[in-house]
């Protein structure tokens, strides 16, 4: 079940950025601004690799086991929608911390009330794959269908966009753990 494992890894690494993001939006109901520039690139990496390869992985292993179960099939297609929706909420919220770094007049109730949407969906989310989801797809696919799904969703599809994520993303803990530790 390799493929169930990292994607399981990619929800703890996302989860972690998503406890920081959180932490942000406290800030920024009490009144602080955040480094916005450092926020976007949470912003930006987190959409980035959710859209860009999690969810494209995802998908093709819901595809693959669809017309195993009705209960699977109904779980599937929410999360189809939802993965359509999360990309539209990140992409709008890259818009609005891009309008801000160029100092374009936002309110910031309502740049708040964007990033806590985008946080709390996307672990709504996470919570809705590994609690619901997960479990179905554990409980119709064979040892088969996981060389099968291992085979045809090679971890690392585009060594360089995994290397450069990995390491990206390295790069962006370190940087928002500091960033942490001083607020
Ligand atoms: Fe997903
Ligand atoms: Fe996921």
């Amino acid at each position: 079940m390799t493929i169930l494992n990292e994607l399981h890894q990619d929800h703890i690494n996302l989860n972690k950025l998503l406890v920081i993001l959180r932490h942000k939006v406290e800030k920024l109901r009490s009144g602080e601004h955040p480094n916005f520039g450092l926020m976007g690139d949470v912003v930006e990496y987190i959409s980035t690799y959710a859209d860009a390869y999690h969810h494209p992985r995802e998908d093709r292993m819901y595809e693959y086991l669809r017309g195993r179960s009705d209960n699977l099939d109904l779980a599937i297609d929410d999360c189809i929608a939802q993965h359509r929706h999360l990309k539209k909420l990140g992409e709008e919220l890259c818009e609005s911390v891009d309008s801000i770094l160029h100092d374009a007049v936002m309110p910031m109730d309502e740049f708040t009330d964007k990033l806590a949407a985008f946080v709390e969906e996307q672990s709504t989310h996470l919570n809705f794959e590994e609690g619901s989801l997960f479990p179905l797809v554990q409980g119709v696919a064979t040892e088969n269908d996981w060389a099968t799904l291992n085979n045809d969703l090679p971890s690392v599809e585009d060594p360089l966009f995994g290397e450069k994520q990995a390491a990206r993303y390295a790069e962006l803990y370190q940087e928002l753990l500091v960033d942490f530790n001083n607020d």
